[in-house]
């Protein structure tokens, strides 16, 4: 299968990232035709103010997935904004798109909602939707790798192509891409609520095991086991919910006991998860080292190279269609 998937690069990845994306693009990797993307003018929709070193975020954030497992020969990785398509088949889509569409997409309402720091009314954020759109279609992706609050903007890109197929009596030109919803939920972070850079609550990859271990133990626990022998429940407690995402299910099976009768302390608990964390983190750090900038550089080039054949070739057969009528 096709596969595409993009990231905006705002920063450091945590293990949210990594268990509720990164790890699903790993597998898909294995068996299927993957691009996967710097979503840099994604990122300027709700960043536009910020003056971020878009370059070096872009640069860092592909070291993270290497890091991570992307794997180089099996994954094309680039940049958007190196890639002018994107923005050539974004400007024809607006054109056929909608504003109600764009206008009732909840994840927009959403997103207007909560992010009242920023000034967000702008085209280019009620519009995002369609340069994703263009993101998925000009490689022909029959699969896209997202996470429930981007389910509507599937939907919408489905909608813009039968739109324009049937404007342009295009009937193959684009493929129809379904979702690929990560089963994983989002983990929370440290303080019980959604793990995000902006709430200081977040274990990042690039954390050394010191720093995963003192974050775990700040980290609050089942209230009512005040002491070591007070009876523990593992359902209420966050600490628990990192072992079911984390852990071996001996591991998870035994704490799932010995925290009810009090048999382990949370602080051994924690560490037990500060375990399964670096199973995770170790080999990621092995490979961080690894990656050195004139080879991700490297990296970055020929994914971007190999993209822009895609996407060009694509282009081409749109213009065709849409300029050379009768
Ligand atoms: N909107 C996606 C997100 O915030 C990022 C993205 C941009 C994307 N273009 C895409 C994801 C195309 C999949 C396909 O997570
Ligand atoms: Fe949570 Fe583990 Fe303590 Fe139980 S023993 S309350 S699961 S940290």
């Amino acid at each position: 299968m096709k596969i595409v998937s993009g990231m905006r690069p705002t920063g450091k990845l945590h293990l949210g990232h990594y268990l509720g994306v990164i790890k699903n693009w790993i597998e898909l990797q294995k068996t299927n035709d993957c691009h996967f993307f710097v979503a840099d003018w994604h990122a300027l929709s709700t960043s536009y103010e910020d003056k971020l070193n878009l370059k070096e975020l872009g640069h860092d954030l592909i070291r993270e997935w290497l890091a991570a497992g992307i794997d180089p020969e099996n994954s094309h990785m680039f940049i958007q904004s190196a890639i002018k398509e994107h923005s050539e088949l974004y400007l024809l889509f607006n054109m056929i798109t909608p504003l109600g569409w764009l206008e009732r997409n909840p994840t927009y309402k959403d997103q207007l909602e909560q992010m009242k720091s920023k000034d967000i009314n702008t085209a280019g954020f009620l519009t995002y939707p369609v340069l994703q759109a263009a993101d998925i279609v000009l490689y022909g992706a029959q699969g896209v790798p997202i996470g429930e609050d981007q389910r509507p903007h599937l939907e919408i890109t489905r909608e813009i192509l039968r739109r324009f197929h049937h404007l342009f009596d295009s009937e193959d030109l684009f493929v129809e891409p379904k979702e690929i919803m990560s089963e994983t939920p989002r983990l929370l972070g440290l303080d019980g609520r959604k793990m995000s850079k902006s709430y200081n609550n977040s274990i990042y990859l690039s954390d050394s095991s010191d720093e995963v271990l003192n974050k775990l133990k700040g980290a609050k626990t089942d209230p009512q086991r005040v002491r070591r022998d007070d009876p523990g429940n593992p359902d209420i407690c966050l600490i628990f919910d990192y072992h079911k995402e984390m852990s071996s299910q001996e591991t998870i099976d035994e704490i799932n006991s010995s925290c009810r009768d009090a048999s382990i302390g949370c602080f051994d608990c924690k560490k037990l998860c500060h375990l399964s964390i670096e199973n995770i983190l170790e080999p990621m750090r092995a490979r961080r080292e690894k990656y050195d900038d004139d080879t991700i550089n490297a990296i970055i080039a020929k994914g971007n190279a190999t993209s822009q054949k895609v996407a060009s070739l694509k282009m081409e057969l749109v213009n065709k269609i849409i300029f050379q009528k009768g």
